[in-house]
């Protein structure tokens, strides 16, 4: 009954954004409550209004440029995360109050988007994201894919693991058509998952004694810590503002979840197939998307999320999930949304090759999958050190013995 009534929910709501096109937009009422509340709410009021869209393709005029470039002052013109803990909840709880805890959250924000849907509550016209008038073309991801595959970057996906990729993007184009920053949500909750499961089943080989990789689970934490961080930055974009779109991304993922497992247990290989197909397509949208909106994008300031991942405080496990670099070799800028975008889009690159190097070790052809801070020497910058097993071993068979000669030192003394 529950579940009748919830899909029917979800079907009237995607039903009616459809039929309204982008007029329909929502947002979530006690989040922009909570932006208003804070000292950075009128700054970030008056530089939306200021920034009016431009009336050409990507053009803007003089007086607008001059009305962005006097707004450095402005410390975060987008969504305060800080103010969206209501959202995860706020603090570690029984399974039963954070249900109720969410269910009351979840359910308020359904009437919210109900009432803007049939036009009883007005819409905030220059709350993120619609208020960046930000476009990304399904026929130009669909064509930077096929000329990606033309040159030889193709990812040999077994059949059915390409036909569910294939169901997957068509399921995204229709879905968030017009709505480039809400589909970016979308791709990196879900993004997140197989290294969720990649770790769970590496915790499961490790804790029946089958197989230890610690060095493996360590690279997906930190591949995970680095889609967390894109995630967060769409989130103060304001890309999961609809419930509809959270309520979707949220049981989607579950579902990956679990059936990723499977997957997994029979092959890792083709799990990491799987997400080295999602990655490729990861790249090749943030690509298409960083063309299409280039000059919007670099008149509009970095997120301070994404600043202070990207180029602040310890860059440990920034470096930790790129495996084919050394670590402190890629320090990029972050002061424009464009450069935001660009360090994703390099992120996601990144992950296609580590991803390959999942499946090359998988295969047992490959090297061992470590963290670059083991695998590079520190003292000779982007010199590479290939370490298979036998030469890990090698590692540990030297430490051992400086174990032993160290407790025969001791030992010695004691006598
Ligand atoms: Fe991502
Ligand atoms: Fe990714």
């Amino acid at each position: 009954m529950i579940l009748a009534l919830t899909c029917t929910l979800i079907s009237f709501v995607f039903l009616q954004e459809k039929c309204e096109g982008f007029a329909l937009r929502t947002f979530v009422p006690s989040m922009t409550n909570a932006k208003r509340s804070s000292p950075r709410t009128s700054s970030s009021r008056l530089y939306v209004q200021q920034w009016q869209p431009p009336t050409g393709n990507d053009n803007m005029n003089a007086n607008q440029e001059s009305i962005l470039l006097s707004l450095d002052d402005i410390e975060d013109p987008y969504v305060n995360l800080e103010t969206k803990r209501y959202f995860d909840g706020t603090k570690p709880d029984s399974g039963i109050n954070l249900a109720v805890q969410n269910f009351k959250r979840q359910g308020a924000t359904i009437i919210d988007q109900l009432l803007e849907i049939i036009r009883i509550r007005p819409m905030d016209p220059y709350a993120p994201p619609e208020c960046l008038q930000l476009s990304l073309s399904n026929e130009a991801v669909t064509e930077a894919e096929r000329q990606r595959e033309a040159a030889g970057g193709g990812v040999d996906a077994h059949p059915v693991s390409r036909a569910l990729y294939d169901v997957g993007c068509l399921f995204l184009d229709r879905l968030f058509d017009g709505r480039p920053i809400e589909r970016f949500w979308f791709l990196e909750i879900i993004a997140r998952i197989p290294y969720f499961t990649y770790v769970s089943m590496l915790h499961l080989y490790e804790s029946l004694g089958w197989f230890r990789a610690s060095e493996l689970r360590k690279v997906h934490a930190a591949e995970d810590w680095n889609e967390l961080h894109h995630l967060l930055i769409m989130e103060s974009l304001g890309g999961n503002r609809r419930w509809s779109d959270r309520f979707l991304g949220y049981h989607v993922a579950i579902v990956y979840y679990w059936v990723l497992v499977l997957v997994y247990l029979g092959s890792p290989r083709i799990a990491y197939q799987f997400m080295e197909l999602l990655e490729a397509h990861a790249v090749d949208t943030y690509t298409t998307f960083i063309n299409e909106n280039r000059s919007r994008l670099a008149a509009l300031p970095a997120p301070k999320v994404a600043k202070s991942y990207y180029t602040s405080g310890d860059l440990y496990l920034f470096d930790d999930f790129q495996v084919s670099r050394a670590p402190g070799s890629r320090r990029p800028p972050c002061e424009t949304l464009l450069e935001t975008f660009i360090n994703i889009a390099t992120d996601e690159g990144e992950h296609v090759k580590t991803m390959i190097a999942c499946q090359n070790y998988s295969d047992g052809y490959g090297t061992t999958v470590v963290s670059p801070h083991l695998q590079f020497d520190k003292g000779a910058e982007n010199t590479k050190i290939d370490l298979n097993s036998e030469q890990l071993e090698a590692i540990e068979d030297e430490k051992r013995a400086l174990w032993k000669k160290w407790s025969a030192q001791v030992n010695n003394e004691w006598r």
